[in-house]
């Protein structure tokens, strides 16, 4: 098998002295949907900013495309092309929804702006009907829908989704979802999604890692975790 696109080995985070991630590894190839999923508090957000340099990893490595990249700063990581949706959205709220896409082009140029945007606006056609709205006045599902739009239109090699189903309606649910299958599926985007919401994130993605108290504890193809004994009692109970 080639290279991984994302290794992630032996990564330890803290904040200050409390550890978050307690030796991580994690790899991600070209071209898969890659679910974590745990408890809240289990560190999975923690696991996600620090691939993007923020904390910081105080051990391990982060190796992106062959480069390491643990001690990059942000700002050369995300030029990378490894975009990130954070966990609660984090749109930019007094601006436009086109401003909001503008802001996450920066990183692409502007050579093929128009043409991403319409690309953005073919998956999510509310956020059209929207471009002139200030973000802070979308609904929720709509918000989500443009933090994956302005990450996006950064022509993501890697896209990072923290918890994209958060506190929305199961339709709404489902739409994004949907979305994120169709760009995987027809162009290849690779995908590592972070989410509560184990049994959506693992129907949507190729493989799983759970964690717990920042330690992967069990991995494998996503359709081998949905059945196991201790993935169902934990995450699934209800589902
Ligand atoms: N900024 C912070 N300062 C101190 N502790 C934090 C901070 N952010 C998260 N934590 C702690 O780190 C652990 C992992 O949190 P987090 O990565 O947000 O978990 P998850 O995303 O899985 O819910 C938790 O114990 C949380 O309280
Ligand atoms: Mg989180």
């Amino acid at each position: 098998m080639s290279a991984p696109l994302l290794s992630v080995r032996g990564v330890h985070t803290y904040y200050g002295n409390i550890r978050a991630l307690e030796g991580v590894d994690i790899e991600v190839h070209r071209g898969e949907i890659v679910a974590l999923i745990g408890s809240n508090g289990a560190g999975k957000s923690t696991l996600m900013m620090t691939i993007c340099g923020n904390p910081r990893a105080r051990s391990g490595e982060i190796i992106f495309d062959g480069q390491n990249i643990t001690n990059l700063p942000t700002h050369e990581i995300a030029r990378l092309h490894i975009a990130q949706s954070p966990e609660g959205r984090r749109i930019f709220p007094r601006m436009s929804v086109l401003e909001n896409l503008q802001m996450g082009s920066v990183v692409a140029g502007d050579a093929h702006f128009e043409e991403d945007l319409e690309r953005v606006f073919t998956l999510f056609p509310r956020l059209k009907e929207r471009i002139g709205q200030r973000g802070g006045t979308l609904s929720g599902g709509e918000q989500q829908m443009l933090a994956i739009a302005r990450a996006l239109m950064s022509r993501p090699r890697l896209l990072l989704l923290d918890e994209p189903s958060l506190g929305l309606a199961p339709l709404i649910v489902k739409q994004i979802f949907d979305a994120i299958r169709a760009l995987n599926e027809r162009e290849g985007l690779t995908v590592f999604i972070v989410e509560q919401n184990a049994y959506h994130a693992l129907k949507l993605a190729h493989r799983g890692y759970v964690m717990v108290n920042g330690k992967i504890t069990l991995s494998g193809p996503s359709k081998d975790l949905l059945t196991r004994e201790e993935v169902r009692a934990a995450y699934l109970e209800g589902a």
